[in-house]
């Protein structure tokens, strides 16, 4: 009986909807989810890799154009039409390994930074935290925050992330007042954070915790990018800064 509930509930997940689980506990990191920590964080990140190559190409007008303008040079050089009819599959597949590399480069960045050391680089410091959030025992998401120091009064949210078998279940909300509490009790103005994310779910959850979206930075450069010319044509991204006044 207990399995076939658990069944539905994952299956109600898998279609999106949303769930009825047990009350989300957001508690501050411990030592010991630091591998759950990781792995959130590391599952997340990788799902923008399809998100910014597939997902992304619709909202950059100028990188089709630049395609099509190879592949009609292509056509001219070659007068072969099986060429002209690979470009697509080519293009795509540049641009999911560009987007897998530049987005490796940003995790490897990260983990040998706070990532790789959250106790010493989030949890002694007054200026910063990382809590997870806690469902039937189990770490379901995280969340860090980080004051900007050349920001006047702001604090940063980073790193949310959710299990996506937790997802649509109130975690992210959750996290996200999390952080928001924590910018009131110690008197920071706002809240900013970042996101080159399309996937609609990112945007809607910072909405829906009042976020305005305030700037959108076209061709944003991720740090751990390289800059290279093939990455500079394969890997584009619009980064979009959003911020909530206190
Ligand atoms: C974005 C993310 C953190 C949302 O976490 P979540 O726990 O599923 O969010 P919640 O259940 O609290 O949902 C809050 C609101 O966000 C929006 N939302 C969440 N998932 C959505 C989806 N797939 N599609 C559309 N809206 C979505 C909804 O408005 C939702 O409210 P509702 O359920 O009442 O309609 C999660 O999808 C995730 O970890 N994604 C991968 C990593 C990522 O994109 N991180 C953010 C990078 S800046």
């Amino acid at each position: 009986m207990e399995q076939k509930a658990q069944k539905k509930d994952h299956k109600m997940h898998q279609k999106g909807h949303k769930c009825e689980l047990p009350t989300v506990v957001v508690r501050e990191f411990t030592p010991v989810d630091k591998p759950e920590v990781q792995r959130i964080f590391y599952e997340g990140l990788m799902e923008m890799v399809p998100d910014t190559a597939f997902r992304g190409l619709r909202h950059h007008p100028e990188s089709l154009v630049l395609y099509t303008a190879m592949t009609v040079l292509c056509f001219a050089i070659t007068m072969c039409w099986w060429v002209i009819g690979l470009l697509p599959a080519i293009v795509l597949c540049g641009r999911y390994f560009y987007s897998r590399h530049v987005i490796h480069g940003y995790m490897e960045r990260a983990m040998s930074r706070d990532m790789g050391d959250i106790e010493g680089f989030y949890m002694n410091s007054p200026d910063s935290c990382l809590w997870v959030a806690v469902l039937e025992g189990k770490v379901a998401g995280v969340v860090a925050a980080v004051s900007q120091q050349n920001s006047g009064g702001a604090v940063e949210l980073q790193r949310m992330s959710v299990d996506r078998n937790c997802r649509r279940c109130g975690v992210g909300v959750a996290l996200g007042r999390k952080v928001l509490e924590y910018a009131a009790a110690h008197n920071y103005s706002s809240v900013v954070l970042g996101t080159t994310a399309y996937a609609l779910a990112a945007h809607q959850l910072y909405q829906r915790l009042g976020f305005r979206c305030v700037r959108v930075t076209d061709g944003y450069v991720t740090p751990g990018a390289r800059g290279s010319l093939l990455e500079m044509i394969f890997y584009r991204v619009r980064h979009h800064h959003y911020r909530l006044d206190l």
